[in-house]
């Protein structure tokens, strides 16, 4: 019988579809990097979402391991280089948290429009203060969506029905797409001169890595506001937290960090950034979805040799 490991919290309905098609599964999770390491080696397949990282050293210790499967969009928890050497296939879930990702982006842009997080806090702490939290519609306002996949069409779609004008920037986006989403697509140059809010739902590669520095900000409107719930490295930090306090930049909603969990992070404390714990996928909805999807994917592999989402597909 094949041995499937889930070695993130994932939601109740991955183990039980994989115990239902037959699978022997162990749910083991909050393992550190040796720890894993030194489990690893009986599995035919693990199951994670973004806690675990399945690095070089872990796919060499799995001796056995034949695929790895990521409740969730993202697959740089996963050194897809080494699992393809390995003929490990590596599959991911890429719709089953578009929405409730989507949904988070634009809650973020809300609650910095209108300052929400520190209003509640404030008026927790027993104050008043009316005047302190005056904040700025969205109607009318521009939104520029940097990377228009599955995520960056919800928010551009909901963000239209705010009747907010949406800009987008994607190099691989057709402009068939762009007129079946309502949005008009501009250079990246084009998108910072123009936009007052920007939302990023791009992937982390050389291109994206660091994309949001001084220079790219000096682009930017005066004032402009910037939500992150795509990754942590496509910020340079300290420029960020410079253009906020001189003013360039009037607010920052964060969903995602360079490393994770954040340690002494130069965004905390900062009254214009509003903070969230890499939530943005964390609702029962996609839980639900993105356990059964990865447990199906896993399933059909290893007893039938479908495979379905493969990242790594060309080389195995
Ligand atoms: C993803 O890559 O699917 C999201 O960042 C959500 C997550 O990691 O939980």
């Amino acid at each position: 019988m094949s041995k499937v490991l889930i070695a993130d919290k994932a939601d109740a309905l991955c183990e039980k579809v994989l115990k239902d098609r037959g699978l022997d599964v162990t749910v083991k999770t909050g393992m550190k990097p040796e720890e894993l390491k030194a489990f690893v080696a009986p599995f035919d397949a693990i199951i994670v979402r973004s806690a675990s990282k399945i690095t070089r050293e872990i796919i060499e210790a799995a001796k056995n391991l034949k695929a790895v499967a990521r409740a969730g969009a993202g697959v740089d928890n996963i050194d897809i280089p080494a699992a393809s050497e390995h003929k490990v296939l590596v599959m991911n879930t890429p719709f089953g948290n578009t929405v409730s990702t989507g949904e988070h982006a634009i809650a973020m842009m809300f609650s910095m429009a209108r300052m929400i997080p520190q209003a509640n806090a404030s008026t927790h702490a027993g104050k008043w203060e009316k005047s302190k939290f005056e904040g700025v519609e969205l109607t009318g306002k521009t939104l520029g969506v940097v990377g228009c996949g599955n995520i960056g069409a919800v928010v551009a779609d909901r963000a239209k029905g705010l009747k907010m004008n949406v800009i987008v920037f994607d190099p691989v986006m057709t402009a068939e797409r762009a007129r079946e989403l309502g949005v008009k697509m501009v250079t990246l140059d084009e998108l910072y001169a123009k936009a007052d809010f920007i939302t990023y739902h791009v992937t982390i590669n050389p291109a994206t890595k660091g994309m949001i520095n001084k220079d790219t900000i000096a682009k930017m409107k005066k004032g402009v506001r910037l939500i992150n719930c795509a990754r942590g490295a496509i910020m340079v930090e300290a420029d960020i937290k410079a253009a906020i306090e001189s003013g360039h930049i009037a607010g920052l909603a964060c969903d995602v960090y360079a490393e994770e969990p954040p340690v002494n992070h130069p965004f905390f404390g900062m009254e214009k950034v509003i903070c969230t714990p890499h939530i943005a996928a964390s609702t029962k909805d996609a839980q639900v979805t993105v356990a059964r999807q990865a447990a199906e994917q896993i399933a059909d592999f290893l007893l039938t040799g479908k495979r379905t989402h493969a990242v790594n597909g060309d080389k195995i």
